[in-house]
């Protein structure tokens, strides 16, 4: 397998050769910005031009950088030591520093933890029912192979068709950087990724077992492999990208499974620069036809998730500062959009 040389960084180089790392007597390449798993690395350096200890490597190969991410606790930009490109072989080889709190973020595995917890020893943060279901590796697992396709029963057109219609709502910022937040194990970063239309595809999700599927299936399809795509694992309240930073954020069938929507478009809103644009789907609480009557039963039924409706989702976009809300219905499916303005 032949990896492309990745593309060169457009982010902003800051000088190399200082130490940007004097607090950390612990940090170096071998330690800690050394990815945890050997499955990718060795992959990569059996295979490609990327084949270069980090250690060994020369200025040209491995660069210091402002990073596009963010610190997820101070959302300063943090600086990225590693390869330098925006590619998955070249994140995951790639360690980060927060240059005003000092905290660190490395790989695991093959995504960048990105989360507030990130390094914590002790401490284990246990989130709602609905997020931590999908920290399963058996739902995980299940998610592409049957769970998503019964999303179909409640009105959901399927992928290929949620896809053309997300992109018919980005067609104003391709181009530019999108994000899909909380996207499972990838079936839309993979389909942003491989359109083109994106100068880089973040795919992020909670979920560490969903990110390791979303591996799973872009590990044999070197077209997305070597394209400009990142898999981040983050909490859709703290989204460590650094405010007006984004072009486009897509969220399928997430909303309901959030801790908190507001916190979390909130966030989306901050990340956005003026303009950008935000694609959502989610299960509504009742569908046009539900009669009044059956709706206490359904509210029963749908405890425990976001389920909202048409007029609390516009509400919510509306308060937390979008515009130009938009949607599409059918039966309990919705698309919308909103615009930062
Ligand atoms: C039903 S799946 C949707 C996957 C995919 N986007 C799709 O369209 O099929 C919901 C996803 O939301 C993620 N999620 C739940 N809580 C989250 C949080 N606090 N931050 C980020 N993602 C979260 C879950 O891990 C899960 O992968």
């Amino acid at each position: 397998m032949a990896i492309a040389a990745p593309a060169a960084s457009p982010s902003i180089r800051i000088s190399h050769r200082s130490s940007l790392f004097p607090n950390c007597p612990s940090v170096s390449w071998k330690s800690q910005y050394r990815p945890h798993s050997v499955v990718l690395s060795s992959r990569i350096r059996a295979s490609s031009s990327l084949a270069v200890e980090p250690e060994l490597s020369t200025q040209a190969q491995t660069s210091t950088d402002v990073e596009l991410f963010a610190c997820p606790v101070c959302y300063e930009p943090l600086i990225r030591k590693g390869p330098s490109g925006f590619n998955l072989p070249a994140i995951y080889r790639s360690g980060f520093k927060c240059k005003k709190c000092n905290k660190t973020y490395s790989s695991k595995n093959i995504y960048v933890d990105l989360t507030v917890t990130a390094g914590t020893k002790e401490y284990n943060e246990f989130k709602p029912a609905r997020t931590e279901l999908f920290r399963s590796p058996l739902v995980s697992f299940l998610y592409e192979r049957g769970w998503r396709q019964n999303f179909n029963r409640s009105g959901f057109p399927g992928p290929d068709e949620e896809f053309q219609m997300a992109q018919e709502y980005f067609k104003a910022v391709q181009g530019g950087i999108l994000v899909d937040v909380s996207c499972g194990s990838g079936l839309f970063s993979r389909k942003f990724a491989k359109s083109g239309d994106y100068s880089r595809v973040i795919a992020l999700d909670f979920s560490e077992n969903m990110l390791r599927q979303c591996y799973d299936f872009i590990k044999n399809d070197e077209s997305i492999l070597n394209s400009n795509l990142a898999l981040v694992r983050a909490d859709v309240s703290r989204l460590p990208f650094s405010s007006g930073s984004v072009d486009a954020v897509h969220a399928g069938a997430a909303l309901h499974c959030w801790p908190s929507p507001s916190n979390a478009i909130a966030e989306i809103n901050r990340i956005l620069r003026s303009g950008g644009v935000f694609v959502g789907t989610t299960f509504l609480r009742f569908r046009q036809s539900t009669p009044a009557i059956l709706r206490p039963l359904r509210e029963r039924a749908l405890q425990g998730y976001s389920y909202l409706t048409e007029e609390e989702i516009e509400d919510l976009c509306k308060s937390c500062g979008l515009v130009n809300f938009s949607k599409k219905v059918q039966e309990s499916f919705i698309m919308f959009s909103a615009q930062k303005p």
